[in-house]
């Protein structure tokens, strides 16, 4: 954020859970969050990046460590939530892995913490599911929900068990804004573009520039802008979309 930017307060007092909230664009969100007023509850697998964001973040910030492939985890993490709080406004689902192996090349499971397909299904899909799912109880009627989709989930690109899973991504959101709409509960996808955080190489950043009609890699902190929007009373009549985040990669 430059600044010269206003922070605007549109999620005073909001309680909020951000999956993968340690790095990259869930740790952007969960600064934006908490600048604009919101209590966030953060979680990652590991430890150390985990007590640095919190850190980094300063106020406002709890972090929960947990895999949200494992459902034990996620009970732990909604548990911790309840203690502290009786309710969730928003959720951020955004935790997920990306793998590019080629078809020809796709193994059922990874050695070695290689990702293939078990664990991108896993993490991406399942994890997703059960992320959402057993935040429901928690939820007041008329909350947020936030899916981390991709452009890959719309484009032919590298990686189709990772596309497939964000494309799933985007159908639960059009489908849960069906489910949940009698506790009026929004549900919306973000689907960011080539974003500079650690998942993606440096390589793969610059040779996909050239296919990016704004020319250039987006940040977290704009991906967050667009999360916050759907978060917040600014999109109360915004629910089942896809918002792209992508410098125009996957519109042209
Ligand atoms: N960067 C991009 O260009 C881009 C583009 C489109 C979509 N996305 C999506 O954006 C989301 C965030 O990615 P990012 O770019 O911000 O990557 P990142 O910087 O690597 O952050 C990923 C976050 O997810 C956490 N995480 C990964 N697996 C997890 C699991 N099983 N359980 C709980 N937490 C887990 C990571 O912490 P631990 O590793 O400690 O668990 C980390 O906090 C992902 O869903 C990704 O697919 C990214």
């Amino acid at each position: 954020m430059t600044q010269t930017e206003l922070v605007t307060k549109r999620l005073e007092g909001k309680i909020a859970v951000i999956t993968g909230g340690s790095s990259g664009i869930g740790l952007a969100t969960a600064h934006r969050f908490v600048q604009e007023g919101t209590y966030v509850f953060i979680t990652g697998r590991r430890q150390n990046e985990l007590d640095k964001a919190v850190k980094q973040i300063g106020r406002n910030v709890v972090g929960v460590q947990g895999d949200v492939s494992n459902l034990a985890d996620l009970d732990r993490l909604y548990n911790t939530v309840k203690q502290q709080n009786d309710r969730l406004d928003i959720l951020f689902a955004n935790a997920g892995v990306v793998d590019f192996a080629p078809l020809g090349s796709i193994t059922e499971s990874h050695f070695d913490d290689k990702i293939r397909i078990d664990k991108i299904l896993n993490v991406n899909v399942k994890g997703l599911v059960f992320t959402v799912q057993k935040a429901l109880p928690l939820f007041h009627d008329g909350g947020s929900i936030i899916l981390t989709a991709s452009v890959a989930g719309s484009k032919g690109a590298h990686g189709s068990v990772y596309g497939a899973s964000k494309a799933a991504i985007r159908s639960f959101a059009r489908s849960w804004t069906v489910d949940l709409k009698h506790r009026k509960i929004r549900v919306n996808a973000v689907s960011p573009g080539v974003i500079s955080t650690p998942m993606l190489s440096d390589q793969f950043k610059t040779n996909i520039l050239n296919t990016v009609p704004m020319k250039r890699v987006g940040n977290p902190e704009e991906v967050a802008k667009a999360v916050a929007f759907l978060a917040s009373d600014d999109s109360s009549y915004i629910t089942g979309i896809e918002l792209f985040v992508d410098g125009g990669i996957a519109q042209i």
